[in-house]
Order: structure tokens, then sequence, then C-alpha cells
């Protein structure tokens, strides 16, 4: 753990003011979220500030918003009606400036659009697109009317794709024939194609031109988005909400079974974003944001969309790599558009930090004011690079700490109220209103220095509304481990002036280059394959992507193994879930190390994808068979030395 501080004077705000609103949030928050929901835009005026049935939280109950009224209408009501909403840039190299007067014109005739073609309040959409700017556009123009979007990354495949698509009922599918990645095209339809064989409760596909690529289309059911829309100006009333109606359902993985709908509220998660974009990135008027998330997960929901457009902010879009043409794409965008805060991942850092500071030196990178990280630990060696190389020894860096279910940012420095000394790998400390705390294997809490679980002690407004369709599995996945607290999944240590270091997940999910996905969801996939019967997933440290899958199998009766079989099974894996699905390594295996239970002892397996000594397996794992561990332990390595 590094001790290194590096103290940043706040720009603007006297000393001591974050200590005080700390405070103030947690003695009366009632008080404090009211007053923060009261700069909002809201219908009508909530009756409760926070209804509290463990553990189902309603914020801002019995009042009523629209979360596209408060991203776009109320800004073109004022001057800034001609400011730029958003610098949109293709991969190709084509650009789209929209304003937020534009914004607002297409938000309008994409929800007129929605509603000619039978989609209503409370129906379920789901978004598959690539980072063009009618994504944006197609999730406000659904707040506008009141129905709930869910977005699927655009890097998933089949399988994923049809799951969320059948979980929530999704009445509508909005696709593009193809987008632009490294070069080459996804077919992002003919995957649609695939998936819908499976979906009955779509009606109608639309799709987005965007790659010009030939797809089938099958009429009347799929239908061109430029064929569809009005060429005229229309005006589509934003529909009052009521607070807890859902804005979304963002899928994430858990530690078993099929990935889980996050459902998150109108009122709560606006208001919530609205001030952690505030406190966290300090937007101000003149800001240009770019976080360089894929909408397809929360980072882009919360920190391109509902956050910064909530402000009226300038935000940046990217569609491509972030290495192409060449290496040094990223740079030219925050040069171009005079990028003033920019938000990444660790794995992005360190895969620049790995070609080297001559690619950011190529450009002029003056316009950084403050940069941010999400998603994973950052080791304080990227941190260094990127705080000297990107920031140029001036930006205070935001390590921020949050989750899919939490909808905002919770553990960061907040440089908007006053900038704590930073150290690089610490998130710093939880954020107004947020009483987080790391506590020991009995709930109770963990000393200084002492890893522990990471938990939240009491409900706060961006705060999931629960898992779609199910509240059992929302309140055993989330409110058991530790009765009365919000169980995060996450290590965690405290040191002794209270910052919060981050150490990864303590549950069976994985974090490939920032994205999360579960071991349950990539062995439900090798099992598929025909030749497979029994998988186990673990993970590997990998020094840029922070970790890699590695794949242990038992092939069915009169299977071989051979590099043919392991290609085919590699390449299954990507065609059900995805690339991120695609293991690093795959070992043939007879036999799996079991409990006598029958789970399987993911700890002997990751010793072995890491090439680590056991230890002592009697005290690991007191329900398993020693000595067959032993021998299956003996076989995989083995197997790992001649693996085919
Ligand atoms: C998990 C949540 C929240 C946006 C993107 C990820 C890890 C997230 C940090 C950070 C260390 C982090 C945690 C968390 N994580 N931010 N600053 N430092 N770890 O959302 O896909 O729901 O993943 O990402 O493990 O539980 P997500």
């Amino acid at each position: 753990m590094s001790d290194l501080a590096l103290p940043f004077e706040s720009r603007y705000v006297p000393r001591k003011r974050l200590h005080d609103l700390y405070r103030r949030s947690i003695e009366s928050p009632e008080g404090f979220w009211s007053e923060q929901a009261r700069q909002l835009d809201w219908f009508k005026a909530w009756d409760k500030v926070l209804e509290w049935e463990p553990p189902f939280a309603r914020w801002f109950a019995g009042g009523e918003l629209n979360a596209a009224h408060i991203c776009v209408d109320r800004h073109v009501k004022t001057w800034r009606r001609s400011k730029v909403a958003i610098y949109w840039e293709g991969e190709p190299g084509d650009v789209r400036v929209m304003s937020y007067s534009t914004l607002y014109g297409e938000v309008n005739r994409f929800a007129a659009m929605l509603k000619k073609l039978g989609v209503g309040k409370g129906d379920r959409v789901a978004l598959y697109l690539p980072m063009v700017p009618e994504l944006p556009v197609f999730m406000l123009a659904c707040a506008r009317i009141g129905a709930i979007h869910t977005v699927v990354f655009s890097g998933f495949s089949v399988q994923a794709l049809a799951d969320r698509i059948n979980n929530v009922k999704a009445k509508m599918l909005i696709t593009a024939d193809g987008g632009f990645r490294r070069g080459k095209v996804l077919p992002l339809k003919a995957t649609v194609d695939e998936a819908l064989d499976q979906c009955p409760s779509i009606e109608h596909v639309v799709v987005v031109k965007r790659a010009d690529i030939p797809v089938s289309m099958d009429a009347p059911r799929d239908v061109w988005l430029h064929e569809q829309l009005e060429a005229e100006m229309t005006f589509v009333p934003p529909e009052p909400v009521e607070s807890n109606h859902p804005l979304y359902i963002l899928f994430t993985s858990g530690t078993t079974g099929k990935p889980k709908g996050i459902v998150h509220s109108t009122g709560g998660y606006m208001v919530y974003n609205y001030c952690t974009y505030k406190w966290v990135f300090d937007i101000r008027e003149e800001s240009v944001y770019w976080c360089t998330a894929d909408v397809g997960w929360v980072t882009g929901h919360s920190s391109i969309v509902y956050g910064p457009l909530a402000h009226g902010a300038a935000i940046v879009m990217y569609e491509g790599a972030p290495d192409y043409p060449s290496i040094d794409r990223w740079w030219h965008i925050i040069d171009r558009y005079g990028v003033s805060i920019f938000y990444t991942s660790p794995t992005a850092i360190r895969m620049f930090m790995g070609h080297g500071e001559k690619w950011p030196e190529k450009h002029d990178l003056s316009s950084l004011e403050l940069l941010g990280s999400v998603g994973e630990p950052i080791n304080p060696e990227a941190w260094l690079w990127f705080y000297k190389h990107i920031g140029q020894e001036r930006c205070p860096i935001v390590d921020t700490w949050w989750q899919t279910e939490t909808g905002g940012m919770m553990i960061s420095p907040a440089p908007g109220i006053e900038c704590v000394p930073l150290k690089p790998g610490s998130a710093t400390l939880p954020l107004p209103g947020i009483e987080a705390d790391v506590v020991d294997e009995a709930g109770n809490p963990a000393p200084p220095e002492t890893r522990g679980h990471l938990v939240i002690r009491r409900p706060w407004p961006g705060m999931l509304l629960g898992i779609y369709g199910d509240p059992e599995r929302y309140r055993s996945a989330y409110w058991s481990r530790f009765p009365g607290m919000f169980y995060t999944g996450d290590y965690a240590v405290k040191d002794r002036e209270g910052y919060f270091w981050i150490l990864g997940r303590a549950d069976e999910v994985l974090k490939i280059a920032g994205h999360r996905i579960g071991t349950a969801e990539l062995e439900d996939a090798a099992v598929s394959h025909p030749d497979i019967t029994e998988a186990a997933v673990v993970s590997k440290a990998d020094p840029v992507k922070g970790e890699s899958i590695v794949l242990f199998v038992r092939l069915t009766e009169g299977a071989n193994p051979s590099p043919e079989l392991k290609k085919s099974l590699v390449d299954h894996m990507r065609r059900v879930i995805g690339p991120i699905a695609t293991p690093e390594e795959v070992y043939f295996t007879a036999k799996l190390p079991k409990t006598r239970s029958g789970k399987i002892m993911r700890r002997v397996l990751k010793a072995v994808a890491e090439n680590t000594p056991i230890g002592d397996l009697s005290t690991l794992e007191d329900e398993a068979a020693v000595e067959e561990v032993v021998k299956i332990l003996q076989e995989l390595r083995q197997a790992q030395a001649g693996a085919v």
C-alpha cells in the first residue's frame, strides 16, 4: 500500500467543508437529501423523503418528475439551447455535434416514433446499439414517455442478448445494422436475428443505419429508423412519473445463475447522480466532459447520459477502439474537443502506459483539469503514470468506487466540495450521505489496516429498487450476508486515516478489463458446448486487464483433447456471451477438485492457474477429501505442463 499523499488545494471552497457536509448528511439525512432534490425540476413535490421498509427503499415518494425533462427540456428553456450537448466522433473519423436544441428535437421525434409503434409507459425497450448518438437519444426518448430501457452492451452476443430480452419481456428492440470496431464492422443485426428466434415478446425491431451493410429485414417486425421518423419537429409532452417509477433496468453478473436485472428509480437515481457529478467532477458550465465507458455499462448510463446531461454539460462520445487507427486516438480527441474532465478505467491506463509517453506527448492536453478512474482497483504505478503523463501533474485524480447497484459514485474524492489529500490506489472517503464501512466475517467493524467486507450501512437515493421480477434474490444477494447492511461483494481495508482501499471482489464475480462477469455464466456457456460436461472458471492476475479467465473443463465420453477442440470451445464462448468471455487459458482435466458436498474448490484451481502453492488443504476446506484433491492437483499441474 502506498502512503504517498498528494495534497491538492480545493479550487474555490474553504477547508472543512467536506467534513461538515458529510456530518450533516449523516445526522439529518432527510433534510440533507431534500435540499439536494430541490435542485432538480419536479412536476409535483414528494410527500416523503424516504420510505424505508428494509431492504426496500422508496425515495421522494409521491414526487413526480421526468428524467428527459431534466436532462434536456429545462436546458432548452435557457441560453443552453445553443450550447453543445454532444460532441460525437465515429471510429472512421466522422463527426456529429448536437446542441441541446438539436438533442431536444431528436428526443421528441424518437419519442413520437416509439409511441407510434405502440410503446407506452412501463413497457420495456431493449437497446442493442454501438456507441452512436442514437443510443442516448433513445434512452432519453424512452424516459420521456415513461418506457423502461434496458441497454445491452453491443459486445454481448446471441445468448446474452436473448436472455436479457426474455427476462424483462421487452416489447421492442432497437439495434443497428452494424457498428465499427477496430476498423471492422460488428454485424449487430445478424446477431439480433439469431437471438430473436428465442424472444417471443419482441413486436418490433427498429434498425439504425450506421455501417451501411446488407442486413435481412423481417417485415413487418423489422423497420428502419430513418423510415419511421417524422420529418417535422414534433412535441411529445414528457410523462410525469412517480419518483419510484423505474427509469431503467441494467443487467449485471452475480455469484450464481443468470445475470440480474438491476432496476433503478427515476427520482432517487437522478437526484443522486445530479449531486455526485457536482461533488466528484466539479462539473461547471464550461466543462467538456468525456467518459470513455460504453453506454452498455452503468458507467455509461450515469456518466455519459444522466449525470452530465442533467447539469447541461457538453459531453464527448467516441464510437470505437482506443488504439485505432493508432495508439494516440484518445489524446487526439482530448486535444480536438478541449476535454476538461476525463474519466476512464485502470485497464485503459495500463494499456497506454505500456505504449509509453511518446503518444500523449504528441498532443496538447492542457485543457484537462480533472481525471477520473473507475471499474477496478487502480495500482499506484498506473495512477502515477496517469497523474504525470496525462494530467501533467496539474490535475487531481478521482478514483471513484461504485457499482451497477449503487447507481452513482459512492467512495471518491470530491473536489467539487473540497479535495482531500489523494493517495494513489485509494478511493479515499465516502461521499456525503454514504455510510460505508469495512466489516469482518461476523459483520463487526474490522480494525484499521485489516481486510474485510465493504458494506453500506444505510440506504442512499441512487440505490437499486431491486432485481427485476425477483425480490427474494434482491434480499438474499445484498441484505442477507450481513443483516441490516448492503453487501457490496468487495474486499476493502480502511487505513488509519479512514481512507478506503478497495481490494477487488470477494465473491465469484470476475473483473475482466473492468467488465463484470460471473464465473457461473462462463461455466454455463462452456458446458453448452457439446463436448464439455463440466467446467470451472477462475481468474488469474493480468498486468493490463487486471484479471483474465482460466477455464478448466471435463470432456464428454469419447471427446479428446486437441487444439481444434480448444479453439472450437473458445469460439463457442465468444459466440454465446461475447468477446469478453474469451478464456486466456483452457485446461482439459479428468476430474475437478470438489468438496464432499460437491462444490468446486476454486482456491485449488486458482493456485494451479497462478502457479502458487496451495498451502494446507485440511485447513482450507475441511469438507474435502484431501488426498483426492492432492491427486487432482498433481494431474492438473501435469496437464498444464503438457497443455495442448
Ligand atoms: C465493481 C462494480 C461502477 C462503474 C463500473 C463498474 C469494482 C468499481 C472501483 C474502484 C476498485 C472498483 C468493484 C465493484 N470497482 N470501481 N474505483 N476501485 N474497484 O460497475 O460492473 O457493477 O462493477 O467494480 O469490484 O464491486 P460494475
